[in-house]
């Protein structure tokens, strides 16, 4: 049997049902475990780390938390090569680890979501493994891209295809026999090789993960590249090798993967409300949307919010898209200015602000500017830029240690740097090492209290990326006692959007003030005004009555680049 294609649905209109699933307008925030929390003092963030900081998450008061992938790895990107789907590694945990996890985090009213890598595995899947052991013509070949190349005794690369991470999409293996022989797709490192998504077993594997971990009361996944699965039949060459590849992403044959989940998902209700969140990177608005079709994905990542820069028209322009394109699925949109792949929001928001609008195939690029930065200044717009997020209908998702308004570390050394971007561009490109950074806990510890093991009497080992000594104006333990802190602000923020913004109530522009610096939004009786240039701006009393603002206010002057929420 191989996998069909069915035709395309339409997107249709559907009405928000009556009860609204919690994924809906929930706050998930991402633990990049390896750098959350190292109990046992490794150097490595761990599950027993993430226990015992439980607490701290929950007192931020989001709705669920998002797992990096924390399965068996060789780790060379970081657990997006997974070598074992049905475990955690043992550098994390182990199941009864996870099941713990998963209960404590339930006492405190947290849901847990994993991230599901289904484009492609690490070379040390057993299937991989397998297929390189077997041979061209194989069965176990035919689960990845196994080709030919072309050129005199096929030594290029079957077509044009580039990695994602620099250099060609193939590598050539050598067979059993000692000679060189076929090349293998991977659109990310030579680490990850592509499923071929068209061979049944790859599905029904895949179904079996799904379930595997929905019956250990996981309540959804992100899906990593959910836009990937799919290649173009025959390969072809592409005609612009280092623009947006259509015949690697964005097929139209992805969409069956993605409605053969949703049924799967469905299968748990009524009794369970489980989601899937897509990471999709695609040149329009309109394509995501076809993602979020009433039998696909019940979320997807709204990046386009996160490639704009700090202005006003830009922003609203983006944010009105997602809404018009988006609701009309019947899906939210899924809000986000941060992950572990881009820049953090401080340094962004501090670096001197692209005008042009991005090529399609460098779309992240632009979240990885290396210009210098006035941290001042990106801290004050980054906290601006979360009052506005969390005003906005739908769902949001934060990266860790946004909250503490941690700056990207720019300046780490070159022979520390981990991302495989680096390696494959040849040290062109810094990569993602630089938010990945182990959080800072409280100044005056060890490795700033990351690794937890020293108040036992234990010498924590370094961790897995250097801490800037700068990190410890940043620790947790400095910012809980600071009312006008990051943290603060993120707690308070969080915890007044549930009453303030809860609900789907339409989002309506407000232009009364007429400033094209401004951004004010409406949404049922609450109001949050948005100052993206310099100047301060007086607020009206009309506007209602100041509930928070992202920066101390003296009587109703809003700063510049600094965000106010209001309600009449
Ligand atoms: C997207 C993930 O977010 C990123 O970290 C990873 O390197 C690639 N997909 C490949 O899995």
């Amino acid at each position: 049997m191989t996998l069909t294609f069915p035709g395309e649905t339409p997107t249709l209109r559907r009405a928000v049902p009556a009860t609204t699933p919690w994924w809906r307008d929930a706050v998930v925030y991402q633990v990049y475990l390896r750098s959350f929390a190292d109990a046992d003092g490794d150097g490595i963030g761990d599950l027993a780390g993430l226990r015992a900081r439980l607490d701290y998450i929950a007192a931020l008061g989001v709705d669920a938390i998002w797992l990096n992938p924390c399965y068996p790895s060789p780790q060379a990107d970081h657990g997006y090569d997974i070598a074992d789907y049905l475990d955690i590694d043992p550098a994390y945990g182990d199941l009864s680890t996870f099941e713990a996890l998963q209960k404590e985090a339930r006492d405190r009213g947290l849901r847990v979501l994993m991230d599901l890598v289904p484009n492609h595995c690490s070379i040390a899947h057993p299937w991989f493994v397998a297929a390189l052991a077997a041979g061209p013509g194989s069965p176990e070949r035919a689960k990845f891209h196994f080709v030919g190349g072309r050129g005199w005794r096929g030594n290029r690369p079957p077509n044009n295809w580039r990695s994602v991470f620099g250099g060609p999409a193939w590598t050539r293996v050598t067979e059993p026999d000692g000679k060189p022989g076929q090349w293998y797709l991977h659109l990310f490192d030579s680490t990850q090789p592509d499923f071929n998504w068209q061979h049944p077993e790859v599905a029904d594997y895949f179904d079996e993960v799904l379930r595997f971990w929905f019956d250990r009361g996981v309540e959804g996944f992100r899906i990593d590249v959910a836009h990937g699965m799919a290649k173009h039949p025959t390969l072809a060459n592409w005609r612009h090798p280092r623009k947006y590849n259509a015949h690697m992403f964005n097929r139209p044959e992805v969409h069956a993967v993605h409605r053969r989940w949703r049924a799967l998902v469905d299968s748990y209700r009524p009794a369970r409300e489980l989601t899937l969140v897509g990471e999709i990177w695609v040149p329009a608005v309109a394509e995501l949307a076809r993602y979020l079709r009433p039998d696909e994905l019940r979320q997807a990542f709204f990046f386009d919010l996160l490639t704009q820069p700090w202005n006003a028209a830009k922003m609203r322009s983006a944010i009105q898209s997602g809404l018009d394109n988006i609701a009309s699925t019947g899906a939210t949109v899924t809000w986000v200015l941060s992950n572990h792949d881009v820049h953090r929001t401080v340094t962004r928001y501090g670096q001197e602000q692209p005008t042009k609008t991005p090529d399609p195939s460098a779309l992240i690029e632009v979240t990885r500017n290396r210009g210098p930065v006035d941290v001042q200044l990106g801290t004050a717009r980054a906290g601006a830029g979360i009052l506005l997020l969390l005003a906005l209908p739908g769902s949001v998702y934060l990266y860790q240690g946004e909250e503490l308004g941690l700056p990207e570390v720019l300046d780490l050394p070159d022979e520390v740097r981990q991302d495989p971007i680096w390696r494959r561009s040849t040290g062109t490109k810094h990569g993602r090492d630089g938010c990945r950074v182990p959080l800072p806990w409280a100044a005056a510890e060890p490795t700033f209290g990351f690794s937890l093991n020293h108040a036992a009497g234990g010498a924590p080992a370094e961790p897995w990326l250097p801490q800037p000594d700068w990190f410890a104006g940043c620790a947790v333990d400095v910012q809980q006692e600071r009312p006008d802190s990051m943290l603060a602000l993120y707690r308070q923020a969080l915890a007044c959007r549930r009453e303030l913004w809860a609900g789907d109530a339409e989002l309506t522009w407000d232009d009364r003030l007429d400033r094209a610096d401004l951004l004010v939004l409406t949404r049922g009786s609450a109001r949050a005004v948005v100052a993206f240039g310099p100047d301060p701006v007086e607020l009206p009393a009309e506007l209602g009555e100041i509930v928070l603002a992202s920066v101390p206010m003296t009587g109703r002057t809003l700063p510049g680049n600094a965000a106010a929420w209001l309600r009449s």
